[in-house]
């Protein structure tokens, strides 16, 4: 079956190819979804790991896990598909009885279904109540956010995760407006705080984005996880990540480097005292694209970049280190 085109997902797998080259999966061995989303990757996986390779495929999004499940269905008993989150994918492995796997990815970001769903808040093409949690079932929305922190606390995250020049004009127009309960009522607010601009997309698009980040703690899960993630890999698998904007990749590409050397002591340090290992070899010293084909076919892989490492066995050095 080709990606995406599963009857119940209008959610197309992005750099799914190249995903799946990476991997490389084969049978019996043990892989990891982090963000199963509607089971795209996921499907590819199980289906070149055929006929004894098996799956746990992870989101905080409930309505994600059922749809993963019922995409799965075939895949019988090679599919572990929970809710949760991938920070604890080393506990839902070892309730499997597994503590490494032979390869893992993450493809951050949002769903079609989660954009096109308009009570989860996360889009202003709709009016709906200004939520925006991947997992609706817990933590603060994006209303407790800008309801509840003062003017210069939504001004630092929407001028961090949302790069919004205009991010002090904003937050001093929420402030003054507030309080809010749906997406439209914050959209038009930011909206005149920015004024007209000769930017093609919405003004409101970057303090959405910003939002967010925030309220799922995006970038600081991200970054808690990879270390995990390194350590769940067996030697010579792999961990492949997509991300869809910059703050995301930069931290990957840092997070990964990091990994792959064997000192971390300041460079102006004479005498190594970090004793860190490199524990991965970058596969992908620049990030990989998605093909001008996929983009026309599925405008939304337009910001994807997909960055690989591969775990080293102990002792081996990584090139280049
Ligand atoms: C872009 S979608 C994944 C699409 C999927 N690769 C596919 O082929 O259908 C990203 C998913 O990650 C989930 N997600 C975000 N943060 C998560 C976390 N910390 N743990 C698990 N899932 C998470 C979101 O709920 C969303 O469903």
């Amino acid at each position: 079956m080709k990606p995406g085109s599963q009857a119940t997902s209008p959610h197309r797998p992005v750099l799914y190819q190249e995903i799946i080259d990476f991997i490389a999966p084969s049978s019996p061995n043990f892989y990891l979804d982090c963000t199963a989303g509607a089971g795209g990757h996921s499907r590819g996986i199980l289906e070149a790991s055929c006929p004894n390779g098996e799956l746990l495929s992870l989101d905080l999004d409930p309505t994600a896990v059922e749809l993963t499940k019922v995409n799965l269905v075939e895949f019988g008993n090679r599919a572990h598909v929970c809710h949760g989150s991938y920070l604890d994918a080393r506990k839902f492995l070892a309730d499997l009885g597994r503590d490494q796997v032979a390869g893992i990815v993450m493809d951050l970001g949002l769903s079609s279904m989660q954009l096109d769903q308009a009570e989860r808040g996360f889009s202003f093409r709709f009016d709906a109540p200004l939520d925006m949690r991947f997992d609706p079932t817990s933590g603060q929305t994006a209303a407790d956010l800008v309801n509840k922190l003062d003017e210069q606390e939504l001004a630092d995250i929407i001028w961090r995760f949302g790069e919004e020049h205009f991010s002090k004009r904003i937050a001093r127009q929420i402030v003054t407006n507030r309080p809010f309960a749906t997406t439209l009522e914050l959209a038009n607010v930011v909206r005149s705080a920015v004024g007209r601009t000769r930017e093609r997309q919405d003004q409101a698009t970057r303090t959405f984005q910003a939002l967010r980040i925030a309220v799922n703690q995006e970038l600081q899960t991200v970054e808690r996880a990879i270390p995990e993630l390194i350590d769940l890999l067996q030697p010579k698998s792999r961990l492949a990540i997509i991300s869809f904007h910059s703050l995301e990749d930069r931290l990957i590409k840092q997070a990964f480097r990091l990994a792959s050397r064997d000192c971390i002591c300041p460079p102006e340090q004479m005498v190594c005292t970090c004793d860190h290992q490199a524990s991965v070899k970058v596969l992908t010293p620049h990030p990989v694209l998605p093909t001008e084909g996929e983009v026309n076919q599925n405008p939304r892989a337009r910001s994807a970049k997909l960055r690989v490492v591969e775990k080293i066995s102990f002792g081996m050095k990584a090139a280049g280190s």
